[in-house]
């Protein structure tokens, strides 16, 4: 079976091909102008996507030696994301699969970042214990099956990957700001500055904007005139991104405990940081659980998760039609 998946949530429009539990080919292009906005402008994301659709499907269906009398399925991300990019992926893949009268799974993108661990070699065992780190969504999840999810917890404001871009912003380093922190941070103490990890009543739950809040007042208290020198602005990145880990940690550790999973899979564009993956492995591996961390192609936003989550919602039997609308938020109750 040859699955096509179309990806075109955000920023980045991605077009994957699996033939028969192979990823044959996975084309990422990045919407790297939006840098000199500072965050992605949703119209010129919406534009940059359908520009760029037609020749990336073209490419990796010759990166995968096929043509698209070849392609089985199609799947496509149908949310959450920014409404007019999710259009231009959707109806791209939906007026596919009618002109190919071949069958179309619209996906939930952060479906595909929670089974994104099977596109590696070593692929989780349920249940596994997923947690989900990407710019829009910080996620805890027992995985049971690929039809049986449930959440154990969730942030309650700002998600991880947020939480690295505004404090980048606040430092001055640009968009996106996660791998900007990450190299800063490199050069930093984690200990010079002591920023709070919040204990929330829910065991489960994640809260980031009182750490963002706290690195505001330090910057403010310590450098009212914004200007950081190199030396201070590493530890700061080192600090935060630290307060960051134990939060993860702190919560993961607590659901290791109590729920009996085989393994830990840690995904999501958050997921290709350094720290958080030597602490989340290492922590897995201190109670004997498989670890599975996809690598980098597979972090960001990539078709492959995409193209592999349809083909697994087509396997279980599940069918959908054409009018499928689009959704930009997952809804509150979604897992639970
Ligand atoms: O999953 P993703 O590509 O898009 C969403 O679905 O949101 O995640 C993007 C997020 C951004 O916030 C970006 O700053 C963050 O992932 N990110 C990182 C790193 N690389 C990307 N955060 C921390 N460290 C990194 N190395
Ligand atoms: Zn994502």
């Amino acid at each position: 079976m040859n699955v096509l998946g179309i990806e075109s949530s955000c920023d980045e429009t991605s077009v994957a091909i699996i033939s028969d539990d192979i990823l044959k080919a996975n084309l990422i292009s990045s919407q790297d102008f939006h840098k000199k906005y500072g965050g992605v402008v949703p119209e010129l994301s919406s534009r940059a996507h359908l520009q760029i659709i037609t020749p990336l499907v073209k490419d990796a269906l010759k990166k995968a030696e096929l043509n698209l009398n070849n392609i089985d399925l199609v799947c496509a991300t149908a949310g959450p994301g920014l409404i007019g990019a999710l259009l231009v992926g959707l109806t791209f893949g939906k007026g596919l699969s009618y002109s190919l009268e071949k069958p179309f799974i619209p996906v939930n993108h952060i479906e595909g970042h929670i089974f994104s661990g099977f596109l590696m070699e070593e692929k989780p065992e349920f249940p596994f214990l997923s947690v989900v780190v990407s710019g829009g969504h910080t996620l805890l999840l027992l995985v049971k099956s690929f039809t049986e999810i449930k959440k154990l917890g969730s942030t309650v404001d700002d998600a991880a990957g947020e939480a690295f871009d505004k404090v980048a912003k606040m430092l001055g380093l640009g968009y996106p700001g996660g791998p900007k922190i990450q190299s800063a941070a490199e050069k930093g103490d984690s200990e010079k500055i002591k920023f709070p990890v919040a204990d929330l009543k829910d065991p489960y739950n994640f809260s980031f904007s009182g750490l963002k809040t706290s690195v505001l007042r330090h910057i403010q208290k310590n450098h009212p005139d914004r200007k950081i020198n190199q030396n201070d602005l590493n530890n700061i990145a080192a600090s935060f991104q630290k307060a960051v880990v134990k939060a993860l940690i702190k919560n993961t550790k607590k659901a290791i405990e109590n729920f009996d999973v085989k393994s830990v899979s840690l995904v999501g564009g958050v997921a290709a940081n350094k720290e958080i993956r030597n602490s989340i492995a290492e922590l897995a591996q201190k109670h004997n659980k498989k670890i599975v961390i996809p690598r980098l192609e597979f972090c960001g936003d990539n078709a492959a998760m995409i193209a592999f989550r349809g083909k697994t919602l087509f396997e279980s039997g599940k069918r959908y039609d054409l009018n499928y609308a689009p959704f930009p938020a997952l809804s509150e109750n979604q897992y639970s």
